[in-house]
């Protein structure tokens, strides 16, 4: 970026700041300043913050004429006067901007002085800045690492909005854009609403006869809540007026939750206290997260790529993270139950994150995960609170699909979303039975995403028979039977995972299994206890598989879930001729668990046998590398289930294979691979966790480095899992994708 000539109108901190960070990135040639007050331009001349200026508004015509670009910095009050003394002056190729703290009123602004809202103005706001105000305050740095928001609209031409993006990214800033209306909304929230609140506290304190004392004896708390309280008053009067429609509705959401709180300490309503406590606790960590750039969630922002290294074996002794499914129903029961559970061995993953958030906001007070652990004040069967929005559910189709079954039969409505990929997935086969029972439920076109659920419904069991085997489904239909009057039968094509059924038992609620069905009786109750979750066999298989195609490799996977229904990855690697062994094998809260210790053996191909693909569901994507590097074929049939997943990864695999030199046909159901080299390559994970993990695994027999795009969602079901397989002996680096 190369600015001839800038000129700053209004030259307070902001204004002086932005010239002093384009001077010493060398990207503005010469700097113009208008203020109205003479001082200000003096200072600024004296400071080298501009390099000519004037307070004479006989000037201004000169400058504006002058300018390439235009900056004006002046309270948001003051904008509209600014736009009429340049509009006579300005061409249509300079460029306009500005730094106000709400947009509408800018906007607004510039309609009443140009009549049509011109192309050359595009409208900003930096997010920064500091108590202190004028122009020798003013910092080269304070826009260092801070977001700039700018506000196109569809009169500016991108060479525009694109100048101005480099202008803020020359001050070190990272640039976002976002609609007129939307930017008020945020920022009457995050920023508007805050500084009336730290003002209208210290006045409050201030006013009381005792206000000497509160202020000698103020410690932490009160300085950090009121630092803002310091703030330019006439500034944030003119930002209220400004920006009053949004900073009213905001104003009105918090007066709601003091008064609820007001409430909850006036009749030590303990669990009203300690839920709304507990959970601004958390989302207060996932901010702090955030802002260090360690959040589950950098997939908005950006994203991360896999680098591997080929060669080299898996060796030593891990532990992978919790089971996921058992993770999901854990908090699920125990926040329907009565009394404290206490879980360990939580997945601290996006999914099952989900669904502890999505608890959190229908009021569960629930604590941790503290490395795994995690402490739930039941709230009862009945005891859930409608939420106050939509319950966001991020990738976790299985958040979604149980939770409907439970929501369906609450007194309140509910609305279900998730993310671009869990928007796609099939939520028909949860939604038509659940209207069997007598649910009312809503989804877009085709039984997607959002479940719009309506409260007040009276369920009825069932007899219902799956038409294909998925364990969320019979699982969604047996939490909405508890609810139900009379019985709920699930019956399913095929044994697919039972944790739902165990850990109702656990719970102390009585389910009846026979044969192929599950039933339950509405109207039951679940008594707290205790949980140890067991490593997840889906995160550990990429463990396992890694050891079966890696010469050299000896691994001990320990604590994993041996459950019968979960097992088939190891049935279906042993008829491959894995050398795989279960030692310590014992049974944990209801689950058995054992730890695997796998060793290279070559594989060989096989026909997988149709009744293990249930078994196997989530382990195919790694199943398929097993298969790349066996000998002869491998051929898959009667999953057609796995296109529905996160992606359908019958035919990602099959792309990622092909591109790194694997021959294979793909079915509608299934796949045929033949083992051969594996070439190096790039390939595209589609954002599904369980493909970047795969591809990484299958990097140890490849003869050239593998990149895999897109990891991100790797936080989803394994985080750490980077760390972890290069401590086995995979060379795999993450990095920030552009
Ligand atoms: C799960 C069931 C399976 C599995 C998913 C978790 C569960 O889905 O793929 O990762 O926890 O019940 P389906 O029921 O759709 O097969």
């Amino acid at each position: 970026m190369n600015i001839n000539r800038l000129l700053i109108i209004g030259l307070g901190l902001i204004g002086g700041s932005v010239a002093l960070a384009l001077k010493q990135a060398g990207s503005c040639q010469r700097v113009l300043g208008y203020d109205i007050k003479p001082d200000e331009v003096e200072a600024g001349l004296a400071l080298g913050v501009i390099d000519e200026g004037s307070a004479d508004t006989s000037v201004l015509p000169e400058l504006v004429r002058a300018a390439d670009i235009i900056l004006i910095a002046v309270p948001v009050v003051r904008i509209q006067q600014v736009f009429a003394q340049i509009k006579p002056h300005v061409s249509a190729h300079t460029l306009i901007t500005d730094v106000g703290s709400c947009k509408s009123s800018v906007y607004d602004a510039a309609c009443a002085v140009w009549e049509v809202y011109p192309a050359n103005l595009v409208l900003g706001h930096p997010i920064a800045g500091s108590e202190k105000s004028g122009v020798r305050a003013a910092k080269a740095d304070l826009f260092d690492r801070h977001k700039v928001i700018l506000t196109p609209v569809d009169a500016n031409p991108r060479t525009a909005i694109e100048q101005i993006t480099e202008l803020w990214a020359a001050c070190g800033a990272q640039v976002l854009c976002m609609q007129v209306k939307r930017h008020d909304e945020v920022l009457a929230r995050t920023s508007h609403l805050p500084h009336l609140l730290a003002f209208s506290l210290v006045d409050t304190l201030a006013r009381q006869d005792t206000s000497l004392d509160i202020f000698r004896y103020a410690a932490g708390g009160f300085r950090d809540f009121t630092r803002i309280a310091a703030s330019d008053p006439q500034m944030w009067h003119d930002i209220f007026l400004a920006n009053r429609d949004a900073t009213l509705e905001a104003l009105d959401e918090f007066t709601q939750g003091v008064a609820q709180l007001r409430t909850a300490v006036a009749q030590a309503d303990s669990t009203a206290l300690l839920s709304v406590f507990t959970r601004a606790k958390s989302a207060r960590e996932h901010f702090s997260k955030i802002l260090d750039h360690t959040a589950y969630s950098p997939m908005d922002t950006q994203n991360i790529r896999f680098q591997v290294t080929p060669g080299g074996q898996v060796t030593g002794n891990i532990r992978v993270p919790g089971d996921k499914s058992i993770s999901h129903r854990s908090i699920m029961l125990g926040a329907l139950a009565e009394g404290c559970t206490k879980i360990s061995g939580f997945l601290e993953g996006e999914d099952s994150l989900a669904t502890l958030q999505a608890f959190r906001d229908m009021g569960v007070s629930i604590d941790g995960p503290y490395a795994g652990q995690v402490t739930i004040q039941g709230v009862g069967l009945h005891g859930l609170k409608a939420p106050a929005s939509a319950l966001y559910l991020g990738n976790s189709g299985t958040s979604m699909r149980l939770l409907a079954g439970l929501l369906a039969a609450q007194t309140f409505d509910t609305e279900l979303t998730g993310d671009t990929s869990l928007s796609k997935r099939p939520m028909g086969r949860v939604a038509d039975p659940l209207r069997l029972m007598g649910a009312h439920i809503d989804t877009n076109e085709g039984g997607r995403p959002p479940l719009k659920i309506r409260g007040g419904q009276t369920l009825t069991g069932m007899d219902y028979v799956l038409p294909m085997a998925s364990a969320q489904v019979k699982s969604c239909l047996l939490l909405a039977g508890l609810y139900a009057q009379g019985q709920t039968r699930v019956t399913e094509p095929a044994p697919t995972r039972d944790h739902t059924e165990r850990m109702l038992q656990g719970f102390g609620y009585q389910v009846t299994r026979e044969g192929a069905s599950a039933q339950v009786e509405g109207g039951g109750c679940l008594s707290a206890c205790e949980i140890d979750i067991p490593a997840d066999i889906s995160s550990a298989t990429f463990f396992m598989v890694a050891a079966c195609i890696a010469p050299g490799s000896d691994i001990t996977l320990e604590h994993v879930g041996i459950n019968p229904t979960r097992i088939g990855v190891i049935n279906i690697l042993k008829l491959m001729g894995a050398d795989l062994e279960l030692l310590n094998q014992k049974s944990v809260g209801g689950e058995p668990v054992a730890d695997i210790r796998v060793r290279y053996a070559p594989l060989h191909g096989i026909d997988i046998p149709e009744d293990q693909v249930p078994l196997a569901i989530d382990e195919f994507p790694a199943l398929f590398i097993a298969a790349a590097c066996a000998q002869g074929t491998t051929r898959l049939r009667g999953a057609e289930e796995l296109r529905v997943k996160e992606s359908d990864r019958i035919q990602v695999m099959a792309d990622g294979l092909t591109t790194l030199g694997i021959e294979c046909q793909v079915y509608a159901d299934g796949i045929d691979i033949l083992g051969g080299h594996l070439q190096g390559g790039e390939v595209a994970s589609h954002e599904d966790h369980r493909i970047a993990m795969s591809f990484t695994v299958a990097a140890l027999r490849a003869q050239g480095q593998i990149t895999i795009h897109d990891c991100a969602n790797v936080a989803t079901s394994f985080p750490g899992f980077v760390e972890l397989a290069r401590r086995a002996g995979i060379q795999v680096q993450a990095q920030t994708q552009a």
